[in-house]
């Protein structure tokens, strides 16, 4: 039977072929991680917080972590500078908040959550973003703090083969981005999802993360959703609108819209990527095209689960 005070909780942290999780030790490390979020979740919603806290608290953790393309792990730009996007989404009245091609910005998600409660708009860019940061009181960090051994290596790589959004199709791509989506105990649904883009991406060039509809969606009456992958194959299917239009339309659960949704996907743009859904009941979904995804879930408060 279905206890309708339970609470659910998913994250994921990237979908691709993985290739530089090729060292057991960071294979354990990312699911030590996940779990590790999962549980500061879990306290969060089994105390009564709301699922907007724990996706804004677990999606901080997650951009925190230099493991994950978010925060400070984020990919390098082609200038070799971070250039970040976040959203976050709340299912009680569809308020959301993004932000989009910003550097010097620790936690994305953060700002976004103030741009949706205090700014009287949905999505800042850029500069204009990071001003309305320290209106905020949220500190500018230094460039330095983005500027970890890993990506540095990594957009050298891709610069020496060239490597741009034309050779997508390339199976050993990862498309980082983390995501989260919450039920709390009340019922009510909310999602995030932020990301540092493509490794050597164009400056400006912007993805579906902080595109409400494509990169995340939450609403109490359908699901919360939140995507990772080729962000403009997202852009192109408004992935996660159409989950959860699959819920409020055809009445479906969340296997049943996730599966219409990656049906879709691959069917009409052979579109690269993966989505984690949670529906209105708490039913925990997902669904990728790609190799893997990095992906957690607790379902109606049981165990904490982990897959790669
Ligand atoms: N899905 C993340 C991006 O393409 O930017």
């Amino acid at each position: 039977m279905i206890s309708t005070r339970s609470y659910s909780l998913m994250v994921h942290g990237g979908a691709g072929a993985f290739e530089n999780l090729r060292a057991p030790e960071c294979e354990a490390e990312t699911i030590e991680s996940i779990r590790r979020i999962l549980e500061d979740g879990r306290e969060i919603l089994q105390r009564g917080g709301s699922a907007l806290q724990a996706v804004e608290a677990c999606a901080s953790l997650l951009e925190d972590d230099p493991l994950f393309n978010a925060g400070r792990g984020s990919v390098l730009n082609e200038q070799g500078r971070a250039e970040m996007d976040a959203a976050i989404m709340d299912g009680r009245d569809l308020s959301a908040g993004s932000v989009a091609a910003i550097g010097e910005i620790a936690n994305p998600v953060q700002l976004a959550r103030r741009v949706m409660s205090e700014s009287g708009h949905v999505m800042l860019i850029g500069e204009g973003a990071v001003r309305f940061a320290a209106q905020c009181g949220i500190p500018r960090v230094p460039d330095a703090y983005f500027l970890i051994p890993e990506r540095i290596e990594q957009l050298k790589e891709a610069q020496k083969k060239l490597q741009t959004l034309s050779d997508k199709k390339n199976d050993g791509h990862e498309f980082g981005t983390i995501g989260c989506v919450a039920r709390d105990i009340e019922g009510n649904l909310a999602a995030a999802t932020s990301t540092g883009g493509i490794v050597n991406k164009l400056s400006g060039r912007v993805g579906d993360s902080p595109l409400i509809g494509a990169g995340l969606h939450a609403d109490n009456e359908t699901c919360a959703a939140s995507a990772t992958g080729h962000g403009e194959d997202f852009m192109r299917t408004v992935l996660c609108k159409m989950i959860s239009d699959y819920v409020y339309l055809k009445g479906m659960d969340a296997h049943q819209a996730t599966a219409a949704g990656i049906d879709f996907l691959t069917r009409r743009i052979c579109g690269q990527g993966g989505v984690i859904v949670i529906d209105h009941a708490g039913n925990c979904a997902s669904g990728f095209t790609t190799r893997k995804m990095i992906q957690g879930w607790i379902e109606r408060g049981a165990g904490t689960i982990v897959r790669i």
